[in-house]
């Protein structure tokens, strides 16, 4: 199985909780003797870069009607996209910041929609996503715990990630989400990250099960 790994956590790997449970449940899939072929992309490190004026006209333009230079804005977008097409499945891990996605995920999601390539745009203005049949897993840590209670409303991450790999063809990403890792004692932390790699044991036997 061809597993695209996405790390964006700003903290390194010793101290991160979201890249150590990345890490749990590839080892989980291993341990299901899945033979793992893994494209490995650190977001802190491979930072995507912000929109710009020249990609937004090269990208809309079609694309046998595109300059060498508009080529070149869009080339490094046109090798990301086939990484994530290439792959069979995709694990994100990332923490909650500021209540949404790291704004480097964010930058991958900006570099891998496009039009033609990972969704079809048709002339009577409907679109098809093309990543239809991949296996999407957000892991994602959590300071505070947004299951219930005040911070229950905060979750600005959940929607955007529906929303934007919907739109690609993913229909049903599956969430593991750990909470609360920060803004609560010892004992809820630990159990937070028990239940995590419950959760992530479960979606690997999945997983397994239905190769
Ligand atoms: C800059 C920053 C912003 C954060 N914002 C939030 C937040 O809005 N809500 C929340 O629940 N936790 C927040 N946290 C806590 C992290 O999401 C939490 O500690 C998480 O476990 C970090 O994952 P990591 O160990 O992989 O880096 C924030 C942490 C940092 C460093």
């Amino acid at each position: 199985m061809k597993i695209m790994h996405i790390d964006t956590s700003a903290k390194i790997a010793e101290k991160s909780n979201s890249r150590m449970l990345g890490q749990f449940f590839l080892k989980q899939l291993q341990q299901q003797n899945i033979d793992l072929d893994i494209d490995y992309l650190d977001l802190t490190k491979d930072v995507q870069p912000h929109l710009t004026s020249e990609f937004v006209v090269a990208t809309y333009k079609p694309a046998n009607e595109r300059t060498t230079e508009m080529k070149q804005v869009l080339a490094a977008s046109d090798v990301m996209c086939q990484r994530v097409i290439d792959a069979d499945a995709l694990v994100c891990a990332m923490p909650m910041y500021n209540w949404t996605i790291p704004a480097t995920f964010k930058t991958f999601i900006d570099t891998i929609i496009r039009t033609g390539v990972t969704y079809d745009l048709f002339p009577d203005g409907t679109t098809q996503g093309k990543l239809t049949n991949k296996k999407v897993l957000f892991i994602t840590t959590r300071g505070a715990d947004l299951r219930s209670g005040d911070f229950q409303h905060m979750d600005a991450m959940t929607p955007v990630l529906k929303a934007s790999f919907g739109f690609l063809g993913v229909e049903n990403p599956q969430f593991v989400n750990a909470q609360p890792l920060q803004f609560a004692d010892q004992e809820a932390r630990t159990q937070a990250l028990a239940r995590a790699k419950e959760e992530l044991t479960y979606i690997a036997h999945k997983w397994a099960s239905k190769l």
